[in-house]
């Protein structure tokens, strides 16, 4: 039986768009260099009146609308980040507050980069033990605030936005295992990466926010294997096949990460969604960003066979394959 179906998706970036260029200003690097290691052309930054809760209403209010249904029948809120506006409460408190649909559930999850994954799944089982009907399942980070502008190696990276879905519980017809809906999920985490990707500050150690530090090198090589680990490992317990999947949605770290995982599994390049050279790495917002620009731009249509997966901190990486 297949899990909750997908009803309606939406995103949301900040209006300042920041090109190559213009960061080449302000550190030593070059549009030559970023776009030849990682295919990223511009990035949105948030301005001051922007934040992940801000992105994360306007995703969550256009997913809605895509999904047509009323904010009211949203019972449970799981929103993704590591840039929360607050440390506490959490941000999905403030996206139920301004959607007005208080009385359901609302939590953030930690996972970084693949938080959109781990707060599918979560989402998922909840909706399936019959906690709510129907959620908003949100990536939302506003990265530019824990970027160390003077590292090269690292600011050029990455870019703020948000996305979201709405998702409905199983119904009687979920039980056709060609009809819509999440078909299998997989998530993993080593604990032992901790030091390769991570944010050298928090409340508990440092009591300031931190700036994000990464081994990029180290980083690629485990994203390649783990993602083309768990794609596998996603393909065999659902039954299907690498050549039967319409389009793949992966978190949009480097488009090299994107070639060399999609070469490994024998996944023909166009099959794969590209949104890094205009958004660059938005972390945990990158999967559902890329999947709502997809569907409304028509390549992702209703039957297609869905895959998305992300890796990030921790190291956390993840796949889930949709019948949409
Ligand atoms: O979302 C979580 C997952 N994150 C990722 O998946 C990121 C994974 N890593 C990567 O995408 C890549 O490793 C990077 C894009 C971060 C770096 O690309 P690379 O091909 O691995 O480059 P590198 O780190 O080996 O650096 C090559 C050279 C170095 O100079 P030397 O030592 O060869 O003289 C760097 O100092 O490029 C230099 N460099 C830069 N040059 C111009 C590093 N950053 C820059 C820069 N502009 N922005």
């Amino acid at each position: 039986m297949n899990g909750s179906r997908v009803l309606g998706t939406g995103s949301a970036l900040p209006r300042r768009i920041v090109t190559n260029a213009e960061l080449a200003d302000k550190v030593d690097t070059s549009d030559e260099w970023i776009v030849a290691r990682t295919g990223i052309r511009q990035r949105h930054i948030a301005s001051d009146d922007e934040t992940t809760s801000s992105l994360a209403i306007a995703a969550s209010r256009a997913a809605l609308e895509d999904a047509g249904i009323e904010a009211s029948s949203i019972g449970l809120i799981v929103l993704a980040t590591a840039t929360p506006d607050n440390t506490f409460p959490a941000t999905a408190t403030k996206v139920q507050a301004a959607l007005g649909c208080q009385g359901g559930i609302a939590f953030d999850v930690a996972a970084v980069c693949s938080g959109f994954l781990y707060a599918l799944a979560t989402a998922d089982s909840l909706l399936k033990t019959g906690m709510a009907k129907r959620a908003l399942v949100i990536g939302a980070e506003t990265f530019s605030r824990i970027l160390d502008w003077e590292d090269r190696t690292t600011c050029v990276l990455f870019g703020d936005g948000a996305g979201a879905v709405v998702l409905e519980a199983p119904t009687a017809d979920s039980a056709d295992k060609d009809g819509p809906g999440i078909i299998g999920t997989r998530l993993h985490a080593d604990g032992d990466k901790h030091e390769l990707l991570y944010v050298d500050g928090g409340p508990s150690t440092t009591q300031t926010v931190g700036h994000l530090r990464m081994r990029g090198q180290e980083v690629f090589r485990h994203a390649v294997v783990n993602l083309s680990d768990v794609l596998k490992e996603v393909l065999e317990v659902t039954g299907v096949r690498a050549e039967e999947l319409d389009w793949i949605v992966p978190h949009q770290a480097n488009a090299r990460i994107l070639d060399a995982t999609a070469r490994k599994l024998g996944i023909a390049p166009e099959k794969v969604v590209v949104t890094v050279d205009r958004h660059a790495n938005t972390s945990a917002a990158s999967v559902p960003l890329a999947l709502d620009v997809a569907r409304k731009d028509g390549r992702i249509k209703p039957g297609d066979l869905v895959m998305l997966e992300a890796m990030g901190g921790g190291f956390t990486w993840g796949a889930s394959l949709i019948r949409m």
